[in-house]
């Protein structure tokens, strides 16, 4: 069995298995943007294990930092697992995830993080390597009203030269919390690059001071989803919510409130209903032995409410 990185392998096989495995078209001009745009990719992100020449098992490992109590931190963010059905509980994705853990550690790094469902087969694996759930993804949900909307409206959609604000405002929004609220410089520049979709869904909040926030909204049918919701000040948010919350077709709206404690307490007062515990997790684990867990939860406030992974941060 060999290790492969992507430029070694075969680039049709390894679409094939991330579009079967994860339904993650990973064609080779997306890996080019990625490396070529997103500063937590490198050449050597993506790794394989080869069996006859053939791809057997592949992972990603992302060079993310962080933010914590006591200042930055690189952490490894793990994504894409994914084992060939032809060859799975032959212990791979567990040879390559320590593979992975073992080059980390040789640069430096404390600590991995990685996004999985509780419900997926792979849950038991990250438990065995060592990974422990941190933060649940709440999802919370509250009937849409059926009324007018505000005449006035306080969004608008998203215009070109509106990156350098949201790239502010994020700065702002992002000051007391911590974890992965560290973006690149001209975060929106490349983001919206790569991304042909999140044009569309980025509405932008318009206050007489100017870019109040934004927030990143779908239409599930009829429904609406707010993936994302970065707006510092509470009148802003109020006025925003009155208005999305109105729809004339539909049944729900549905918020993931991912930038900390108080975005979760904040739809709460509003009346969303909201589950203590998600399918939805972040896990972490400790590189080094030494390293407790308590001490990375005390570094990320996890049970003050301080993390944040918000989702176009999402790896
Ligand atoms: C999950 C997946 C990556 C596991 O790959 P794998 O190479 O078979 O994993 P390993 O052989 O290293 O398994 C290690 C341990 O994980 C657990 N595990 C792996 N697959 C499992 C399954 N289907 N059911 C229950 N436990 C499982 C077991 O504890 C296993 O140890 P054991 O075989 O000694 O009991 C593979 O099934 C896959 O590609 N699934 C689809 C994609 C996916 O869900 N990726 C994860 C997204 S977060």
């Amino acid at each position: 069995m060999k290790i492969l990185t992507y430029d070694e392998i075969d680039s049709q096989e390894a679409f094939m298995l991330n579009i079967n495995a994860l339904w993650w078209p990973l064609t080779p001009s997306r890996v080019e943007d990625l490396i070529k745009y997103d500063d937590r990719w490198s050449s050597d992100s993506l790794l394989y294990a080869v069996d006859k020449g053939k791809i057997a098992s592949q992972v990603v490992g992302l060079r993310i930092p962080t933010k914590t109590a006591d200042g930055e931190e690189l952490s490894l963010g793990v994504a894409g697992v994914a084992t060939h059905p032809s060859h799975t509980r032959k212990g791979l994705s567990t040879f390559l995830m320590k593979e992975l853990h073992e080059r980390s550690v040789n640069e430096g790094v404390r600590m991995s993080f990685l996004l999985t469902r509780s419900s997926f087969v792979a849950y038991p694996l990250y438990v065995k390597l060592g990974y422990r759930d941190a933060v649940d993804f709440p999802r919370c949900t509250k009937p849409l009203v059926r009324k007018k909307k505000p005449k006035k409206s306080i969004l608008r959609k998203f215009r070109k030269k509106d990156v350098r604000d949201l790239d502010k405002i994020f700065e702002r929004f992002s000051r007391d919390l911590y974890g992965h609220v560290l973006r690149q410089k001209n975060y929106f520049d490349w983001r919206l690059k790569i991304s042909d979709s999140l044009k569309a869904m980025i509405n932008v909040v318009e206050t007489k001071d100017g870019v109040g926030g934004y927030i990143v909204k779908r239409q599930l049918g009829a429904d609406i989803v707010v993936e994302e919701m970065v707006v510092p000040a509470k009148k802003n948010m109020d006025r925003m919510f009155r208005e999305i919350e109105c729809g004339d077709k539909g049944d729900y709206i549905t918020v993931l409130p991912l930038g900390g404690k108080k975005q979760v307490n904040y739809v709460r007062s509003r009346g969303y209903m909201t589950d203590e515990h998600s399918w939805g997790k972040v896990m972490v684990a400790p590189l080094k032995k030494s390293f407790a867990y308590k001490e990375i939860s005390r570094l990320y406030g996890f049970k003050d409410g301080k993390f944040s992974l918000l989702e176009l941060d999402q790896f």
